[in-house]
């Protein structure tokens, strides 16, 4: 099996993220196709399409399909907005792309501008990445000194400028139109929806949100008219090799495991949260053939999410790993939506209660329920990134839940 074909295809060459390391292995040889034979938008949009490329950020959208939200021709400023925030628990894999190969990431952004006719692009970064924020802005410095961004870029005509700008350490700054809020200088809180960002995004301009796994993977793309379906898992936990892998989508997870050398100490495998620390749990007996990718998992009831892969050895009390996890979404809820703002809190205090020997036999039935109220009620997504967790640690283990009690 082929792996780091893509984002991460640059691993093996001496700092690679220069910019002479980069076009050492053909690097912007795709951007500066485009602008010298002006590529025709729909013709890359096609191309992407076949690819069968799905958002990385965590729900899967096509790729293709939200490139075509926003015209090359409308009049006015339009924006492409690069999701870097990362903050989904287990994910780490934004992060090496930008340490490793910011300038891959920077041709996928000015391809996604050339496409929709946007001539300024914001890389909006979680606040902690200080060594990935360096890479970006030297790269951004040098990619622009070599007249590949900026003005009239190498005679073609066309704009691209692009900016980092360095998010504070709020996960609700990923969401999509929190992070737009954000990157107005304003608090980040969801917006209501529609309007989606293709119509009022930044500023109130048509923008195209995209996550940096996604942009980054678009010269490879273009370039080889393959790869469309390699994904970066993060695998961490119980394993002994933990870190980023880039193979095909549909790998078993028991492929998935030996890359990552295996349970760590030999012990046995208790369950696995593939998606991120928001996807429903699986336990063991269910993942160890299951093909990684966006549909078997979401039949088998979780999702591919962000490719986030947490691996729960046989010595993992769940009912402590939820408890854990449910003060994470307490304290990350931005507050505007009640069933998440009091039922992210209710839910870790039960859980708290019930991991000190203070539950009662309700509980259990009480945390099913809130939970139910809070899926589907909020503005953004993070009220059912809080729910799923609790709703299938009690499916999947409520016996250690009973037990505690
Ligand atoms: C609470 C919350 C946090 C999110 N955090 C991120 C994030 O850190 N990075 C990201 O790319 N997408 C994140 N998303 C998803 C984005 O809203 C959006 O769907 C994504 O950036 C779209 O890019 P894609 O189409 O390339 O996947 C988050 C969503 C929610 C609800």
């Amino acid at each position: 099996m082929e792996i780091n074909k893509v984002c991460y295809r640059a691993l093996h060459v001496p700092n690679s993220w220069t910019l002479d390391a980069y076009q050492s292995i053909g690097g912007y040889k795709v951007w500066r196709k485009i602008l010298q034979e002006k590529t025709d938008p729909n013709k890359i949009i096609e191309q992407l399409k076949e690819s069968g490329l799905r958002g990385r950020g965590g729900a899967g959208f096509p790729t293709a399909t939200k490139w075509t939200f926003i015209k090359r021709d409308m009049p006015g400023q339009k924006y492409v907005v690069c999701n870097s925030d990362e903050g989904e628990p287990g994910t780490f894999k934004d992060r090496d792309i930008m340490r490793y190969n910011p300038h891959q990431l920077l041709e996928g952004i000015a391809i996604a501008g050339y496409v929709m006719g946007a001539s300024v692009a914001y890389n909006y970064i979680r606040g902690e990445y200080r060594e990935p924020i360096a890479r970006m802005e030297a790269a951004l410095a040098e990619a622009n000194a070599a007249r590949l961004l900026g003005k009239d870029i190498l005679g073609s005509g066309f704009d691209m400028h692009i900016h980092n700008v360095e998010g504070a350490g709020a996960y609700i700054c990923g969401e999509e139109t929190a992070l737009l809020d954000s990157l107005e200088g304003k608090k980040g809180l969801p917006r209501f929806k529609p309007p989606f960002p293709a119509a009022h995004g930044v500023y109130g301009k048509p923008t195209t949100v995209n996550n940096t796994e996604t942009l980054a993977s678009v010269p490879v793309i273009l370039e080889t008219g393959k790869y469309g379906n390699y994904k970066i898992f993060s695998v961490s936990g119980h394993v002994n090799k933990p870190g980023n892998y880039e193979v095909p989508l549909g790998i078993t997870f028991r492929e998935l495991l030996d890359l990552a050398g295996g349970m760590l100490d030999g012990k046995k495998l208790k369950a696995v949260i593939p998606g991120g620390s928001s996807a429903p749990v699986l336990p063991a007996e269910q993942i160890m053939d299951m093909p990684m990718d966006f549909d078997s998992l979401a039949k088998a009831g979780t999702m591919l999410g962000s490719g986030a892969v947490i691996v729960l050895n046989e010595d993992t009390c769940m009912v402590e790993l939820l408890a854990r996890i449910s003060d994470f979404y307490m304290e990350e809820s931005c507050g505007q939506c009640t069933p998440c703002r009091e039922g992210t809190g209710w839910m870790a205090r039960i859980l708290h209660r019930i991991l000190h020997g203070e539950g009662s036999k309700e509980d259990i039935d009480k945390l099913d329920s809130i939970a139910s109220g809070i899926m589907g009620h909020t503005i953004c997504a993070l009220g059912d990134a809080a729910a799923m967790p609790v709703q299938s640690f009690i499916k999947h283990f409520r016996q250690e839940f009973v037990a505690k009690i």
